[in-house]
């Protein structure tokens, strides 16, 4: 008999086949209206819930799933995820680091370059026969600015070698100062936003950093700071920042992560001084491949009880 996985969120074709050959997936969002008869029916026979790095599995999911063993997102990200429901139960939970740090950080990287040099605005230019009439507006360089990164993890320290190589500046704030690094620390994170051009954010989402970036933090970055996001839209106070664009209290935004995602506030997309991405970090086809393929490593992991090759706990 296949083992039984809730599939919560939507995958790639190719992701979801690697799945389906060996597991049988109940899927709550072909069935959106039906999700809640679907899931009490099933639930007798689901070890495993599968979703995606944003998906979010409270508690009131998992009591509704009595034999659940494993919860994994295809994603680096698992701040929906209830960690201290998952611990109670003994119920593991996996993810899918590293295969996918170079396509965040290169967002990351087009951010601080089309918000800087206005490409996109450059791109609209053209298309709109703004060109015939006058030249584009000039724009800001990256040479010689600074970076503070807000989060050096793995994909903060891809993000600091793309921006090094603009030639700016790189500091960062993170829990602790992390020895080796050669870029200076700054423990308090109103105190790097001032020095900041760009802050930066690329720490985990979940309870430790809501809001993390709040209005006295983007008061700091200031009238010459952009703020850029790959990390969680709920890193950052939205109703502030976007008080702080419309106000000029910063000079503007490059996101790719927003507090309730896929809705970007119509406050913030009426906005000038904004570059917006709709969340597309990991999003080509070979990262997504290889969280595919880590997302099976663990999960067959798990049921041939071997380590998994990703376990958050
Ligand atoms: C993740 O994997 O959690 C990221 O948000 C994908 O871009």
């Amino acid at each position: 008999m296949p083992i039984e996985l809730l599939k919560i969120a939507k995958f790639p074709p190719f992701v979801e086949k690697l799945l389906a050959d060996r597991f049988t997936l109940h899927d709550t969002t072909t069935t959106a209206a039906d999700a809640d008869a679907l899931i009490e029916r099933v639930a007798p026979g689901v070890r495993g819930v599968v979703g995606l790095g944003v998906s979010k599995v409270p508690k009131n999911l998992l009591d509704r799933l009595p034999y659940v063993e494993i919860v994994a997102t295809v994603g680096v990200g698992y701040d929906g995820v209830d960690l201290d429901a998952c611990r109670s139960r003994g119920i593991v939970v996996a993810n899918t680091p590293n295969v996918l740090n170079d396509d965040v950080a290169d967002v990351a990287l087009a951010l601080v370059l089309c918000s800087a040099r206005r490409f996109v605005d450059g791109h609209n230019f053209v298309l709109a026969g703004e060109w015939l009439k006058a030249p584009m507006p000039l724009a800001s360089t990256l040479r010689g600015k600074t970076a503070g990164i807000i989060g050096l993890g793995k994909i903060g320290k891809e993000i600091a070698k793309r921006l090094e190589a603009c030639k700016l500046k790189i500091v960062y704030h993170g829990r602790s100062e992390q020895p080796g690094v050669g870029y200076s620390y700054f423990a308090d994170l109103r105190a790097m936003a001032i020095e900041s051009d760009f802050l930066v954010v690329a720490c985990p989402g979940g309870k430790e950093t809501v809001n993390l970036v709040d209005a006295g933090v983007l008061a700091a970055l200031g009238a010459e700071g952009t703020l850029v996001n790959i990390a969680r839209g709920s890193v950052v106070d939205e109703p502030a920042l976007i008080t702080a664009l419309q106000a000029g209290t910063i000079k503007a935004a490059a996101l790719d992560v927003y507090a309730n995602e896929p809705k970007v506030p119509e406050a913030l997309s009426a906005l000038k001084n904004v570059v917006l991405f709709p969340h597309l970090g990991s999003s080509t086809r070979e990262t997504r491949l290889a969280m595919g393929q880590l997302t099976l490593a663990n999960l067959n992991a798990h049921f041939d009880g071997e380590p998994l090759p990703a376990r958050v706990i």
